[in-house]
């Protein structure tokens, strides 16, 4: 079977390349020249660890290839998945466009098409989007029947930035929903190879899946985050108790790390999407919405942190320490590096920052202006009065106490737990406060 996979973005490719590497020959669409030009070559367009030598691999086995020709692509494969994007609009709402079109663009290619096609929904979408809109706009432009002359499967992805590659090649669990036990049979095909659960089920029990799925890790996010703004109260190490709620099977121990909230592209967007749309159905997910809101007030905790000790941060010198939204990644999307960096400015604060991949992304974001960018961890920490955390990057991990000595105050603010052990810093005469640490002795 041959695979065409429209758009390449993070989702397409990695899913592209886990085919390939099961031995289906994959064709990787675009509509941007520059990134078909680029994975033609065997260069990933964007940065994600692995992704660049297997794709190198790859492609001089000839089992990937890249193309602008959207419809030579479909004719000439059995199946295609559309992975394009599906940007927030201000509403919440997700926006349609790019799976309209991609939706468009595949039926009129199957219009010339012999025989039987199955076209998957891997774009994140609202639950009813595949059926409704998808599958009605194949069927328009193509002119022909779903059921009989094409098949539409939705499968959801899980990928996390920084291990895409892996969780694309090794997923927990593929879900994939289906129009009829002919679309899914095919998809099961695809599939064959990797060893996880698989779940059949409809298009839009899947699409809802993802949201769900998403919606439960952030919740289970700002739960930990909930918990560790009590425990500071009592004096309590939230990641101690934390190590304790996960050890009951019915909890499990992942995503239950405070910090400083979540960032990056899809959480926010994911979660805003679906209480839009339940909205538009009369119905509001206050717990959905409550998740948001406290993500937003979470990273104030660091500000009051730091005038706990500081008190007016008016001309004082920060060092922010870590400005994508994980580490591992120069993705700066609604990184909290962002609120506590715009804070800061605000209360007349002057920033010296830092982080190992992502100070390019973050000064596009966040401008130059009062904020100065630092060569190394090291020398952002020289003379300044206190030194926030924010990414948990191995670079940060390795400063030992005498590193930060060199600090005119030596006062460490973690927003993301990133010493195993904290308490050499007293003993180093450096204040240390973290999120959900027990601050201040009681
Ligand atoms: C997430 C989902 O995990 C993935 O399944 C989905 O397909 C896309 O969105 P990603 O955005 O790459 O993946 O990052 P993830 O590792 O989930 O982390 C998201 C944010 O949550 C980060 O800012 C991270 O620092 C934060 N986080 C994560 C916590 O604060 N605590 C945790 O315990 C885990």
């Amino acid at each position: 079977m041959k695979i065409s996979i429209i758009g390449t973005g993070y989702v397409g490719l990695t899913t592209g390349i886990a085919f390939a590497k099961y031995g289906f020959n994959v064709v990787c669409v675009d509509k941007v020249k520059g990134k078909i030009k680029s994975l033609s070559n065997g260069v990933a367009p964007f940065y994600e660890p692995g992704l660049g030598k297997i794709l190198k691999k790859l492609v001089d086995e000839r089992l990937i290839e890249g193309s602008t020709n959207l419809e030579k692509a479909v004719k000439n494969s059995d199946v295609s998945f559309i992975c394009v994007g599906t940007p927030s609009l201000p509403n919440g709402l997700i926006s349609l466009e790019h799976v309209k079109d991609a939706a468009k663009d595949v039926g009129k290619a199957l219009e010339k098409k012999k025989g039987y096609h199955l076209v998957v929904v891997k774009s994140t979408v609202t639950p009813l989007t595949t059926e409704k809109i998808v599958l009605a706009l194949i069927e328009k432009y193509s002119k022909k029947k779903v059921g009989k002359d094409f098949g539409i499967c939705m499968n959801p992805e899980f990928l996390r930035e920084g291990n895409a590659l892996n969780d694309a090649l090794h997923p927990d669990r593929v879900v994939m929903g289906e129009y009829d036990k002919k679309s899914g049979d095919i998809l099961m095909k695809l599939y064959r190879n990797f060893k996880c659960k698989k779940m059949r089920t409809k298009l839009r029990t899947a699409e809802m899946i993802k949201y769900a799925s998403n919606s439960f890790l952030a919740t289970k996010i700002t739960f930990a985050n909930e918990m560790a703004n009590i425990c500071e109260k009592f004096g309590i190490d939230v990641y101690e108790v934390m190590k304790g709620v996960g050890l009951d099977k019915r909890i499990s121990p992942y995503f239950l790390n405070a910090g400083c909230g979540f960032g990056g592209s899809c959480f926010k967007k994911d979660i805003s999407a679906i209480i839009s749309a339940s909205r538009s159905k009369n119905y509001t997910p206050k717990l959905l919405e409550t998740v948001l809101d406290m993500n937003e007030t979470q990273p104030l905790q660091i500000i009051r942190m730091a005038e706990s000790v500081l008190g007016n941060l008016k001309n004082k010198k920060i060092t922010l320490l870590g400005l994508s939204f994980k580490p591992g990644t120069d993705d700066v999307r609604e990184t909290r590096a962002l609120s506590i960096a715009k804070t800061l400015l605000k209360k007349g604060t002057k920033i010296i920052a830092y982080d190992p991949k992502a100070m390019k992304n973050f000064k596009k974001l966040a401008g130059h202006r009062n904020i100065v960018y630092a060569k190394n961890a090291k020398a952002a920490l020289r003379k300044v009065d206190a030194c926030i955390i924010q990414t948990s990057w191995e670079e940060f991990k390795n400063l030992r106490p005498k590193d930060f000595k060199v600090m005119k105050t030596p006062v460490v603010i973690d927003g993301r737990r990133t010493f195993d052990n904290t308490e050499i810093f007293a003993k180093n005469g450096i204040v240390y406060l973290g999120i959900g640490w027990k601050n201040f002795a009681i």
